[in-house]
């Protein structure tokens, strides 16, 4: 009855094999290899607790066991032959086990199915994606803690919509992007968290007729708990979307921190050199030397946000529980992580080796009448001038600077006196920038010692 040409997993219903367009659209096996291991380790976990239930005899598990490894050790040494006709890994590692170890390898797949083995095999894949990202930041985070830290008291220009706003210290915005890094990892771990159920189990949708031990199987693959609805467990890649929502939002912190670095090392700032390391030539220009490693990593929020949307249109209306539509989760997600941790790891490299010039951070900082608002603070806190009014003079001495060419600090007495006849000398302490700075001691603030108080925090949080 049956074609030997037909599929030997499922050659029974089938007559005839696929066409070959049918084959290139259906086979998976080109990219789902990256999982290799995890499928392995899935069938293992599987086996193990087939035979410690009495489903299957303790010398089928074991030939199983000590086959798969074989299997493993075939495709880690890049001798496996992969087979588009087998379509996808678990099609593939189970029929190279059937002609490594015979016929208990018809035995492993009892009690489950693709779906909650694929549903297995991509959760087992992502948590590693979760915890290299964890790592990845850490690493990050640790370098600004290292710039933060030498830098604390280095003043530099704030800005709001690019101009100079007010002065803040070097070590302040290194701070900043620990806080944005900080909270990619907690959603990382978050998201790891929620995601350790183990879906192996759930068979095809409904569960099985089999006495499995889902518990065991569950920790034996290292998560918390099994599953509790098999028609979810199979059909479930929130778990992926949380790791691609992360991804995504991390990857955009890094564009925003890289563009600064790209804004920074330009001959008009001047605010960082970057490391030879972390930087290209032209090559027509001699002069240049170009922050391509920051330019890419701005760049990678747009695949990896292309594939949090791309994977949300995917899921998006598919029925209950497992569709084929669900294969296209994978080239996303591994493409996604590959970024993001190549993103990581170059943007660790370029903090640790990037140089900040004191020198033209305080000569920006002082410029660009960035103590203004210190000035006016000083009408209020010293003659007693409503905020608003303060706001109003300040502005007036501004625009007399400005019509003199000079700074805030620049004026003389005499001229301040113009725009209010209470100011006296003590004024100059506050324009200052390093004044500035020092002054702005409210929790959070940017005064080095606040900077100081923060890394100690976090290096206290990241041990
Ligand atoms: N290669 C498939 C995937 O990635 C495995 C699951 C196939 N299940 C099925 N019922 N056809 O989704």
């Amino acid at each position: 009855m049956t074609d030997t040409t037909s599929n030997k997993m499922w050659g029974g219903r089938f007559a005839a094999g696929p066409d070959a367009i049918m084959e290139a659209i259906n086979a998976s096996i080109s990219f789902d290899q990256r999982m290799a291991a995890q499928d392995i380790a899935g069938s293992r976990a599987h086996a193990a607790m087939l035979a410690a239930q009495n489903i299957i005899t303790d010398s089928d598990a074991d030939a199983i066991g000590k086959g798969l490894l074989t299997v493993l050790s075939e495709i880690e040494g890049g001798t496996f032959q992969f087979s588009a006709a087998l379509e996808d890994i678990h099609m593939n590692v189970e029929a190279r086990l059937k002609e490594v170890i015979g016929e208990p390898a018809g035995r492993l797949h009892t009690g489950r199915s693709r779906n909650d083995q694929v549903a297995t095999d991509f959760k087992l894949w992502v948590r590693d994606q979760f915890d290299a990202a964890e790592t990845g930041l850490l690493a990050l985070i640790q370098a600004l803690l290292g710039q933060a830290e030498a830098g604390a008291d280095w003043v530099m220009p704030g800005f709001t919509h690019l101009q100079t706003a007010q002065p803040v210290t070097w070590g302040h915005h290194m701070m900043a992007y620990v806080e944005m890094f900080g909270r990619d990892l907690s959603r990382m771990r978050d998201a790891r968290a929620r995601m350790n159920e183990c879906p192996l189990g759930a068979a095809a949708l409904a569960g099985t007729s089999f006495p499995i031990n889902r518990d065991m199987t569950a920790h034996a693959l290292g998560f918390d708990r099994p599953s509790a609805n098999s028609l979810d467990a199979v059909s479930d890649r929130d778990f992926a979307l949380d790791f691609l929502g992360a991804a995504s939002i991390c990857a955009m912190h890094l564009s925003r921190f890289a563009e600064e670095l790209v804004i920074w090392s330009s001959a008009q700032f001047r605010f960082v050199s970057l490391s030879d390391r972390f930087s290209t030539g032209s090559s027509i220009m001699p002069q240049k030397k170009n922050p391509d490693a920051a330019e890419l990593i701005r760049a990678k929020i747009g695949r990896i946000m292309g594939a949090n949307v791309a994977l949300m249109m995917v899921m998006k209306g598919l029925p209950l529980a497992y569709s084929k539509d669900m294969q296209e989760d994978k080239e996303q997600v591994f493409d996604a992580a590959d970024n993001l941790m190549l993103a990581l790891a170059a943007m660790e490299g370029m903090v640790k080796d990037m140089s900040a010039n004191r020198d033209s951070l305080a000569a920006a900082a002082g410029s660009g009448f960035s103590t203004a608002t210190d000035l006016a603070d000083w009408l209020v806190r010293v003659l007693g001038l409503p905020f608003r009014d303060a706001h109003h003079i300040t502005g007036s001495l501004v625009a007399l600077a400005e019509k003199q060419g000079c700074d805030l600090p620049d004026l003389t007495l005499e001229q301040m006196k113009t725009a209010h006849d209470g100011i006296t000398n003590d004024v100059f302490d506050v324009l200052g920038v390093e004044n500035s700075v020092n002054s702005r001691m409210s929790y959070g603030g940017t005064a080095p010692e606040q900077v100081r108080a923060q890394v100690t925090r976090w290096k206290g949080l990241i041990g």
